[in-house]
């Protein structure tokens, strides 16, 4: 895993819960429910523009779905599919990751 870049720790991030990352001059934010993790690119199929208004804050109330802060249009973490909202249909884009002893890795960075 030379190419592999180490995003953060498992237990650095809350359950459920998500946190946003800059990598290399990309936007992504991580999403944890249990103990998956799913890592996608920081941008609304929407408008293009990061999902978050308050750092480190892409969850709705439930903490189950993801949430665009802009016009609250809401993503399965699992799919990154948007099943309510003005961009119901889209999809937001994955980021290849996997975890490995407790630290959340980037397998590949697509890019941007
Ligand atoms: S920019 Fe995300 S719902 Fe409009």
């Amino acid at each position: 895993m030379s190419n592999a870049i180490a995003l953060c720790r498992l237990d650095e991030l809350e359950d459920p819960g998500s946190k946003g990352f800059e990598v290399r001059g990309q936007r992504l934010f991580a999403v944890r429910q249990g103990q998956q993790v799913y890592v996608y690119r920081n941008s609304c199929p929407h408008r293009g523009i990061p999902l978050e208004w308050v750092p480190d804050q892409f969850l709705d109330r439930s903490g189950r779905l993801i949430q665009c802060a802009s016009h609250g249009a809401l993503f399965l973490p699992e799919s990154g599919e948007c099943v309510a909202g003005p961009c119901s249909g889209a999809s937001l884009t994955p980021i290849p990751c996997r975890l490995a002893d407790g630290q959340l890795w980037l397998s590949a960075l697509p890019q941007g």
